[in-house]
């Protein structure tokens, strides 16, 4: 599969190389990644790596960073907001960034709209406190489904979803948790989110779920820590931390198909994201 390929410079790039005196300039390296480019298109390999990435909940604390990130990292980026007035001042200004409007509760027609030509989704949604109570289980539960119909119509086969730790509270002897006990009485918050959960699993789309620890706006303070689903039931983790790995797993295999749980430590070991992923077995 053509995401499995490193970008190694093309052979001729090289040979031409070691035959000049001088180092590499930024220029060679350009031209040298546009004859791969080309090379790879001449053997009819498709790179199926996502480059526009349409995400849900962009105007959110976590759905900002991931947006900023993506945009930083050369993605192109498609951002649902229900508001893209709002949006448009909250957003950064760049040329690769489309704001389109989205509500993720009016259905998979008008989600798949909104999607347009993206080829991967990130869904960073959460209810905003109202007094709608079933406003967790509208957004949290129907809205994901939503989105995981509107990929289906779009041939969209990559989808990466912020959850929580604790979704799973009941079944990991954690039911008296304060967390899980205060979250499930706004709306069953956490319940709703576990059953979207297990609607993108049956989905058949390529999924990778994060579910994070309580969410902090200030930078990270420790290392991320990594661990498979149902596994953690405390700790927290910056946002910034929890946009790396959303945005890691959209380049990485070793996230394809997996739910992960992070938090982050100050004594844990500092890790590349690859390797956190690599240690987590699909189930
Ligand atoms: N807070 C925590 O400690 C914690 C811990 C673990 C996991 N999580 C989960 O992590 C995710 C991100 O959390 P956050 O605190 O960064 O989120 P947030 O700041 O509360 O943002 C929520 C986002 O969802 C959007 N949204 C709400 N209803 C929507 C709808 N009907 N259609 C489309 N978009 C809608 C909001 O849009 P508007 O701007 O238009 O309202 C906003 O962009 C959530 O799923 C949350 O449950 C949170």
């Amino acid at each position: 599969m053509a995401i499995l390929r490193s970008p190694s410079l093309p052979q001729s790039a090289v040979k031409s190389y070691c035959f000049s005196a001088r180092l590499p300039t930024p220029k060679f390296f350009a031209a040298a990644m546009k004859m791969e480019e080309a090379s790879a298109n001449a053997e009819g390999i498709k790179d199926e790596r996502p480059r526009k990435i349409f995400v849900a909940g962009s105007t959110g604390k976590t759905g900002t960073k991931i947006v900023e990130l993506l945009l930083s990292k050369g993605f192109g980026v498609r951002a649902g907001a229900r508001d893209p007035e709002k949006a448009r001042i909250s957003l950064p200004q760049n040329r690769s960034l489309e704001i389109v409007r989205s509500d993720v509760t009016e259905g998979s027609g008008k989600i798949a709209e909104a999607i347009g030509d993206s080829d991967a989704v990130v869904c960073a949604t959460g209810f905003r406190p109202s007094l709608d109570v079933f406003a967790p289980w509208k957004v949290d539960n129907f809205g994901t489904v939503n989105m995981v119909e509107a990929c289906r119509k779009k041939g969209v086969n990559r989808f990466v979803l912020i959850s929580s730790i604790l979704v799973n509270g009941a079944a990991m002897g954690q039911i008296f948790n304060p967390a899980y006990v205060v979250l499930n009485l706004f709306g069953l918050t956490l319940i709703a989110k576990l059953q979207a959960e297990k609607y993108i699993k049956s989905s058949g789309i390529n999924y990778t779920v994060i579910r994070p620890g309580g969410l902090r706006n200030d930078p990270p303070a420790g290392n991320i820590v990594m661990e498979p689903e149902d596994t953690l039931y405390e700790g927290s983790i910056s946002r910034d931390q929890v946009a790396e790995v959303a945005v890691e797993a959209l380049q990485c295999p070793e996230s394809f198909f997996k739910v992960v749980e992070i938090v982050s430590r100050i004594e844990a070991p500092k890790r590349p994201l690859k390797d956190l992923f690599s240690s987590i077995k699909q189930k």
